[in-house]
C-alpha cells in the first residue's frame, strides 16, 4: 500500500522540522498579539462556496467532499441529504476562521481587533507535482476588526521575518503587492476586463473566454502562454481604484518603506481566492523552486465576515505552505536537523548489569536528560557504534567489575575523556540536577564529573 497521490508521510526528522517550524512562528507572530486558533478540518461546503467564491478553481475543481456512512447510503440509494450534510474538507483556513469569529462573536461591535494564527493540513484536489500537494501544511494568521493600513503593513512585515528567520535567503524572494479595490472600484473595472476578454475571445483559450461571464480577473491567473500575451495589455486595476483605495495602498506601501522592507508592484495579481478586497501580496522564491513558487500570499477581505452572516468586520490575514518553504530551504542547502538526539547514552558491558543500567536509565530520564540504553543485547562495540549515531554527547559504561566496587564510568565523547564514579554519587548529582534546558544539563552534569 502506499500513501495517496498528492499525500506524504512526514517522517520523524521532517516532522520534528514542522515543530520547529511552528515554533519559529508562533514566537514571530506571537510578539504580534497573535494568538492559536484551531478550528475543524471539514466545514459545511456552503461555507467554503460563498467565503472563497463559486467560481474559483479552489472551490469548482479542487475540493474534497466529506461524506459521513449513513449520508453516503442515502446518496448510493439516490435519496437527497440536507445541505447542512454537504461537508467538505478544508481548502484553506481564512474561511473556517471567519466563522467562528462570527459565530462565537469574538469582535464584538466597538472591540479591538482579534489576531489570531492557526497551522494544519489543507486539502486540495490539484493535480500533484514538485511543491503541489494534495494534503499540505499551512500557517496563517488572521486580523479581524481593524481596517487601518498598517495592520496590512504589520502582516507582510511579520511574515517577511518569519521567511528571513527560517533562513531563506532574501536575496532569493520576492514580495509582490497590488489591491484589488473595493466594491466601489471594481465593478466597473472588472466590466472593463469582460469587455476586453470579449474583444480577445478568438485569441484565448475557452476557459478565459468562459471565465470573462463568471470571473473575469481570473483570466489574469491563466498560464496559457497565449492567454498571458493577452492579458498582458489588458487594463490594470491600478489605474481604476477608487481614491480611499489608492489612498489605502499607498499607505500600506509607505510602512513597508519605512520598514525597509523591499516589494514588487505587480498590477496583474489576483490571487486565487475571491474574498480579497485591496491589498494582495504574494511570496515568491525566484531560485530552484520550479512553477510552484509561491511560498506565502494573502490580503485584506473587509466583506467576508457579512458574506457569512457576521456583522461588518474587516479582516487581512496570510498563509504560507510548510512544504513550499522546505523546498526554498532545501535549495539553499539546508538539510533536516535529525529528530533524535541524546544527551546520554547508557552501555552495559555484559547482560549482569542490565537490570542496575535500566534503574539508573530511569534516574537520567527524571534528571530531564533525554536518556537511551540498548534493549538487544549488542555487542559492547556496537552498543558504541550506536551511541555515536545518535550523537549521545555522553556514554555511562556499567560493567561487572566496576559495580562489584560501586563505580560505572563516564565517558565525554567529544574528547574521550574517562571518570570513574561512585554509582551513589551519581544517583545524588542526578537527583540534584538543575534543569534549565538539556544544554546546560550537560553541562552542569559534565563540570560535576570532570571539574
Ligand atoms: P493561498 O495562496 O491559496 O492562500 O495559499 C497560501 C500558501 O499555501 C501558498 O502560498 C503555498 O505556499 C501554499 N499552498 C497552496 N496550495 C498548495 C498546494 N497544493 N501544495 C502545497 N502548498 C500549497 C490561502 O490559502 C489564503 N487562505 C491565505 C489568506 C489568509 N488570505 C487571507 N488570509
Amino acid at each position: 500500500m502506499q500513501a495517496p497521490e498528492g499525500t506524504k508521510d512526514y517522517l520523524p526528522d521532517e516532522a520534528g522540522y514542522w515543530e520547529q517550524f511552528k515554533r519559529i512562528a508562533a514566537d514571530i507572530f506571537g510578539r504580534c498579539g497573535y494568538v492559536t486558533i484551531d478550528t475543524p478540518l471539514f466545514e459545511q461546503t456552503e461555507l467554503f462556496v460563498r467565503g472563497i467564491g463559486e467560481a474559483t478553481d479552489v472551490v469548482a475543481k479542487e475540493m474534497f467532499q466529506a461524506i459521513s456512512g449513513e449520508n453516503l447510503k442515502r446518496l448510493v440509494a439516490g435519496e437527497a441529504i440536507k445541505s447542512k450534510s454537504h461537508l467538505s474538507l478544508r481548502p484553506e483556513g481564512t474561511a473556517g476562521v471567519v466563522r467562528a469569529v462570527v459565530q462565537h462573536d469574538l469582535v464584538p461591535q466597538g472591540a479591538p481587533p482579534v489576531k489570531l494564527m492557526y497551522a494544519g493540513p489543507m486539502f486540495r484536489a490539484e493535480r500533484p507535482q514538485k511543491g503541489r500537494l494534495r494534503q499540505f501544511n499551512q500557517i496563517g494568521v488572521e486580523c479581524l476588526g481593524a481596517d487601518a493600513p498598517s495592520v496590512d503593513a504589520e502582516a507582510i512585515i511579520m511574515l517577511m521575518r518569519f521567511f528571513e528567520a527560517l533562513g531563506i535567503p532574501a536575496a532569493v524572494t520576492r514580495l509582490l503587492m497590488n489591491s484589488m479595490g473595493c466594491d466601489d472600484c471594481r465593478p466597473a473595472y472588472r466590466e472593463q476586463v469582460r469587455a476586453y476578454i470579449l474583444g480577445h475571445a478568438s485569441e484565448l483559450c475557452e476557459e478565459c473566454t468562459r471565465r470573462a461571464q463568471t470571473n473575469p480577473l481570473r483570466a489574469f491567473d491563466c498560464k496559457n502562454p497565449a492567454c498571458v500575451a493577452v492579458m498582458a495589455e489588458a487594463p490594470l486595476i491600478s489605474d481604476h481604484l477608487c481614491d480611499a483605495c489608492k489612498g489605502h495602498h499607498e499607505q500600506v506601501e509607505s510602512y513597508l518603506d519605512a520598514a525597509g522592507v523591499p516589494f514588487v508592484r505587480a498590477p496583474r495579481l489576483v490571487r486565487g481566492l475571491d474574498y480579497y478586497t485591496r491589498t494582495v501580496f504574494e511570496v515568491q522564491v525566484t531560485e530552484g523552486m520550479g512553477s510552484q513558487n509561491a511560498i506565502g500570499g494573502g490580503g485584506r477581505y473587509d466583506k467576508l465576515a457579512e458574506e457569512l452572516g457576521g456583522r461588518p468586520t474587516p479582516g487581512l490575514g496570510f498563509a504560507l505552505g510548510f512544504e513550499r518553504c522546505v523546498l526554498a530551504l532545501q535549495a539553499a542547502g539546508f538539510s533536516f536537523p535529525a529528530a533524535q538526539s541524546l544527551d546520554l547514552f547508557l552501555a552495559c558491558v555484559d547482560a549482569s548489569v542490565r537490570k542496575e543500567a535500566f534503574h539508573l536509565l530511569q534516574a537520567c530520564r527524571d534528571s530531564g536528560l533525554v536518556a537511551d540504553m540498548d534493549h538487544q543485547g549488542r555487542s559492547l562495540k556496537s552498543q558504541f557504534k550506536l551511541a555515536d549515531k545518535l550523537d549521545a554527547p555522553m556514554v555511562l559504561i556499567l560493567g561487572p567489575e566496576e559495580m562489584d566496587k560501586g563505580l560505572v564510568k563516564l565517558r565525554h565523547m567529544g574528547t574521550h575523556a574517562e571518570a570513574a564514579i561512585a554509582l551513589d554519587g551519581l544517583y545524588a548529582v542526578l537527583g540534584g540536577l538543575e534543569y534549565e534546558n538539556s544544554e546546560t544539563l550537560i553541562e552542569s552534569l559534565l563540570a560535576k564529573i570532570f571539574g
